[in-house]
């Protein structure tokens, strides 16, 4: 019998029109493994949280993030990191996707982490606080590997296309062990 189909929701914390960490995620769906679909999320228009506007009703994207991460096998988030913490988009959209109804969205789902940046320590601490966050979510965080990728502007073409080839071993190693860690969580029949 063929394996059921993985299906990822993915999402960048940065919403420049040349993010390295969307470019990131194009990368990661380009070397993922066979099975594996993997939609990338637009949050431009997802507003900062705000507990009024919530009480009004969920505004249209927020109501879709929520969906598309009740609706992953697995979620795969790319964050950059600024001032040595989270940025506001990253933390926002896990914020948005913690609240009713009731289990939340992040309630017992995979998630795997990356991120890029173009200095030296490659999202390490912003990886770091992410995890803690879904932890305290109850969502089912990757242990490894974990994928920090310095030196970001080295690492495109002009179209952003990852071409570093360690960087693409390295995802394609990352994107198979997320596969097999959604796996792990899809019952005998797979998504239900
Ligand atoms: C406010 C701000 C703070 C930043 N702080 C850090 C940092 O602490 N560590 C780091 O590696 N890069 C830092 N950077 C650089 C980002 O990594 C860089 O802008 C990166 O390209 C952002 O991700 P993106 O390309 O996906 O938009 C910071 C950038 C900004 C705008």
């Amino acid at each position: 019998m063929s394996e059921p189909r993985i299906r990822m929701a993915g999402f960048a914390g940065s919403l420049r029109a040349g993010s390295f960490n969307r470019a990131m995620l194009r990368a990661a769906r380009e070397h993922a493994p066979d099975g594996v679909d993997l939609d990338i999320l637009d949050l431009t228009d997802v507003p900062i949280y705000n507990g009024d506007v919530e009480a009004a009703g969920d505004p249209e994207p927020v109501t879709r993030l929520k969906a598309a991460v009740h609706g992953a096998d697995l979620v795969l988030i790319a964050t950059p990191e600024y001032n040595f913490g989270v940025p506001a988009v990253t933390k926002n959209a896990i914020d948005w996707a913690s609240r009713p109804p009731r289990p939340h969205a992040w309630d017992g789902k995979p998630v795997a982490v990356m991120g890029t940046s173009p200095g030296r320590f490659g999202t390490v601490n912003a990886q770091r606080v992410v995890r803690q966050s879904l932890t305290h979510l109850n969502a089912y965080v990757l242990p490894q590997p974990m994928i920090v990728i310095p030196g970001a502007s080295g690492l495109f073409d002009d179209d952003l296309r990852l071409v570093d080839p360690p960087t693409i071993e390295r995802m394609t190693k990352f994107m198979a062990a997320a596969a097999g860690w959604a796996r792990r969580f899809l019952g005998p029949g797979g998504a239900e």
